[in-house]
């Protein structure tokens, strides 16, 4: 082999590695931006956690990404209350930014979009105002409202959202 020859080689070489490392990054960058349509596993979602604390400037959640992660989590906590026979005498405000706040995909944001959003925040309001006696039910069709939107606008989280319902 010529040295020319040899020189070319070793930068072919480089270019593949090269490709093989930014796929993997755009694999990454894929996995976690945005809406997961694919339902991932507990496994895949520590991959992309850790991907994600590893790389912090790489991706930025949306506002409204970071909202829902808030919603999911207060109403974590609702529901033990709601489980422990006590009726929530309110919710967080920053809920009402659903109507709001900056999505991944700004096209989501249509008219199908926001009428569903108004339904999730009157079943809030609703678990708010329940009597004892309905207030489980009342928690239990506000999860359905999150799943009403999921099935159009983001598949991806409805596994982990069925888990906020109370069991009978
Ligand atoms: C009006 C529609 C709508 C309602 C209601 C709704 N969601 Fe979402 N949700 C979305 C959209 C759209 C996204 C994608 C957000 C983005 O990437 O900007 C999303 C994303 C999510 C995510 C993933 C966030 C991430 O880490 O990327 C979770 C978890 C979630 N929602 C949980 C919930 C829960 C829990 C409820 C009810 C308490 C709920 N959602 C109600 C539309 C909705």
């Amino acid at each position: 082999m010529s040295r020319s020859q040899a020189f070319f080689s070793l930068i072919l070489l480089f270019m593949a590695k090269l490709s093989t490392l930014s796929f993997v990054v755009m694999l990454v960058i894929a996995a976690a931006v945005g809406c997961q349509n694919a339902t991932p596993s507990e496994a895949d979602e520590t991959a992309v956690t850790n991907a994600v604390e590893e790389a912090p400037k790489l991706y930025e959640p949306s506002e409204l990404a970071q909202l829902m992660r808030k919603m999911y989590e207060d109403n974590q906590d609702l529901k033990s209350m709601v489980e422990r026979g006590e009726v929530p005498q309110s919710f967080p405000e920053d809920f009402y930014t659903i109507h709001s706040a900056v999505a991944t995909n700004p096209n989501d944001i249509n008219d199908t979009y926001k009428a569903l959003a108004q339904t999730y925040i009157e079943s809030m309001e609703r678990i708010v105002n329940s009597d004892p006696g309905s207030v489980k039910e009342n928690f239990n069709n506000m999860v359905t409202t999150c799943i009403s939107c999921h099935q159009i606008f983001c598949q991806g989280p409805i596994p982990k959202i069925k888990k906020l319902t109370i069991a009978e």
